[in-house]
């Protein structure tokens, strides 16, 4: 293969000298190519980010089986090598007198300040300029060769769609999913550039090839050659970087593969990518203090967008009590819940609800509809079969009320006059307004959401998909921090937990630390009253990350393997490494792991205007049943891999 002298993006750098002309070798992947007659063709070839370069071929009659002939022998899509003249284009030079067309680069910034790559410094300039720049240059061929025929049974037109099986069609073709990667590169720059800057954190991979623990999560399980022996891939790193505090690395970070065999929603993924980030002698507000800061910068490099220096903060029962929600999109234009049963007569609670003493709660829905339309758009949004589940409630369903003016005490008369009056008062209804009244039982909220919650998420995006409220602004962040989880729930079906005999599992693994000397204190008189010092990142809506202050007291971590979780000897025994870590003097430590792929798709969302999931900023991603469709993983095992290990299959 003949050794290039420039990439193409660089081509407008090059000093063309004597004639205005100079020898160039370039690579690229050839376009379609147009021939104006037997004797002239165009062709552009382009690199890897579609930057091309106009290739002019003339039949030399001293060689009549030369590089133009050879030429009409390559398909497009052939990864080739060109030689030629680079000049400038002859249509272009006569068009455009513009005697600057050269693509200014911009500065490169200190890298340990972050950012590096021209994504971020002001990109569409950039490639506008660039790609302005290649226009006015041409290559005059004198020699091509194909690198690699492309086969005539794969076609490619621009509306061609390829399957996940063919991931490196998508690939060629989506020039998002390129873009996706670079994101995906310039943000680990930026975390790394900040957490190397001066914080003395220091990068630590720390194994995959683990064993079988209780953390929480359902693991990917490794046999080996020995008999009955078998590693787990980590479900995160989090016993590691525990240790790592124990052995005085005083902070830690990681972008670390997880491993969860759990059931797979749009924002989970089998195998995933933690910002893992661990600090010694220090709190949850240290730690928080820390991802503020690595957020902020992210932003403001990636999207050019200022968030608040600090996140507000609510605890885990004001985030359900207000929003139905643990992981609350601040964006969303619908009040607040308030509590209303106090002011409902007994005979509407009673329609609502078939429990006894209710909790009732309300919810504004500012519609920017009529009152017709209004009713129009619940009538529908309650008929689909899309939002059965949502009306399927032992509690009872929503009671949902439209605002009208035109009607006795607004269209709600079931309400009473006192009640509707207390409503108004204070509150700018609207007509067409929505009030969404929800019962529950007075008990403390468990979970991730509520009936109310789930309702408020599903109206608004159907009122927003028919243009009855605004449609998200991309550049809008709402970041939050939700604390102050219960430690301890009730087991999961399907999650493992910890698998102790008290019938309770820990909310987020067994290793966060109580939060108050009253919280310890809840441990011996009632686990389930006891709050968790751990916080949830929570950004539009979605779980950005988790983490929390540990249990550093081998004595207390023993304490709650045992006494509370009831978990059995041989349990507590596979954390007997993490014990006798805490025990050799391992300081106060606290920590927290960012959803690197959520971070990712966050940015790409904004940037495209569109939302990206974890597929779309994974190179390799797993499908929703967990395969790799062009790999064809998972696959079966053999007869004589089973004997391998050790293991035979159950009829
Ligand atoms: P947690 O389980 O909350 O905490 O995970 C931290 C963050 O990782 C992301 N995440 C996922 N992303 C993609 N696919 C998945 N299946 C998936 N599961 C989780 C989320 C989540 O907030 N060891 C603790 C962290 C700590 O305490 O320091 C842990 O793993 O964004």
């Amino acid at each position: 293969m003949p050794q290039k002298t420039n990439r193409i993006d660089g081509l407008p750098q090059v000093n063309l000298l004597s004639g205005g002309e100079e020898k160039v070798v370039i690579h690229g992947y050839l376009g379609a190519r147009h021939d104006l007659s037997k004797n002239l063709s165009f062709v552009p070839v382009m690199d890897n980010k579609r930057h091309q370069i106009q290739i002019v071929s003339l039949h030399n009659s001293e060689k009549p089986r030369g590089a133009h002939e050879n030429l009409r022998y390559i398909r497009p899509n052939t990864p080739v090598a060109v030689r030629g003249l680079l000049r400038p284009r002859m249509v272009a030079k006569a068009k455009n007198k513009d005697p600057g067309n050269q693509a200014e680069r911009p500065e490169k910034q200190n890298e340990s300040q972050g950012e590096v790559n021209a994504e971020n410094a002001n990109p569409e300039n950039w490639a506008e300029s660039l790609a302005k720049a290649l226009k006015g240059l041409e290559i005059v061929l004198q020699d091509i060769q194909s690198l690699n025929d492309f086969p005539s049974d794969i076609v490619m037109t621009p509306d061609t769609k390829f399957p996940p099986e063919q991931r490196h069609l998508q690939f060629i073709m989506e020039g998002n999913l390129v873009q996706a990667l670079e994101t995906r590169n310039s943000v680990a720059r930026i975390i790394r550039g900040m957490l190397n800057k001066g914080s003395g954190f220091l990068e630590v991979e720390t194994p995959l090839l683990f064993k079988s623990t209780s953390e929480g999560a359902r693991e990917f399980i490794v046999p080996t050659r020995k008999k009955n022996m078998a590693y787990a891939l980590p479900q995160s790193p989090q016993q590691f970087k525990q240790i790592l505090m124990a052995s005085r690395i005083n902070n830690y970070y990681q972008f670390a593969k997880c491993f969860r065999d759990e059931d797979l929603r749009a924002d989970r993924q089998p195998e995933f990518t933690q910002l893992d980030i661990e600090m010694s002698f220090a709190n949850g507000d240290n730690v928080i203090d820390a991802v503020e800061k690595v957020i902020l910068q992210v932003w403001r490099l990636s999207l050019g967008t200022k968030l608040p220096s600090t996140f507000p903060r609510i605890t885990y029962d004001q985030a359900m009590s207000m929003y139905g929600s643990d992981k609350p999109d601040l964006r969303i234009p619908i009040s607040p819940f308030a509590r209303i049963d106090v002011l409902l007569p007994a005979d509407l609670i009673s329609k609502i609800t078939p429990l006894k003493d209710p909790l009732v709660e309300a919810m504004i829905v500012p519609l920017d509809a009529s009152p017709d339309e209004a009713r129009a758009f619940i009538t529908s949004f309650l008929d689909s079969t899309e939002n059965k589940h949502l009306l399927d409630n032992p509690d009872g369903g929503p009671g949902i009320f439209i605002y009208d003016s035109s009607k006795p005490l607004q269209g709600f008369s079931a309400f009473g006059f006192e009640a509707v009056e207390q409503i108004e008062n204070g509150l700018d209804l609207q007509d067409g307004c929505l009030i969404v009244l929800q019962a529950r039982k007075k008990a403390p909220l468990s979970g991730g959401s509520t009936p109310l919650g789930n309702l408020r998420t599903s109206i608004h995006s159907a009122a927003v998909d028919q243009g009855y409220l605004s449609p998200v602004d991309w550049k809008d962040f709402r970041p939050l921090w939700v604390t102050d989880f219960p430690l301890f729930k009730p087991p999961d079906s399907t999650e493992p937990g910890q698998g102790g005999n008290a019938g309770l599992a820990s909310t987020h693994h067994p290793f966060t630390s109580p939060k108050t000397p009253e919280d310890v204190d809840l441990l011996l008189k009632d686990p389930t009253k006891a709050i968790g010092d751990h916080y949830d990142l929570v950004i539009n809506g979605e779980e950005i990350g988790g983490g929390s202050r540990r249990i550093h007291h081998a004595a207390m971590q023993e304490f709650v393997f045992r006494d509370i979780l009831k978990m059995n000897e041989e349990r507590i025994a596979e954390f007997s490494h993490l014990l006798e870590a805490l025990r050799a003097g391992c300081p106060p430590h606290a920590g927290i792991a960012l959803g690197f792929e959520r971070l990712v798709a966050m940015i790409r969302s904004s940037k495209d205007k569109k939302k990206r999931s974890l597929r779309d900023v994974i190179a390799f991603p797993k499908s929703g049943k967990g395969e790799d469709l062009m790999m064809k993983s998972p696959g079966p095992m053999s007869e004589e891999v089973l004997k391998t290990y050790h293991l035979k299959l159950r009829e």
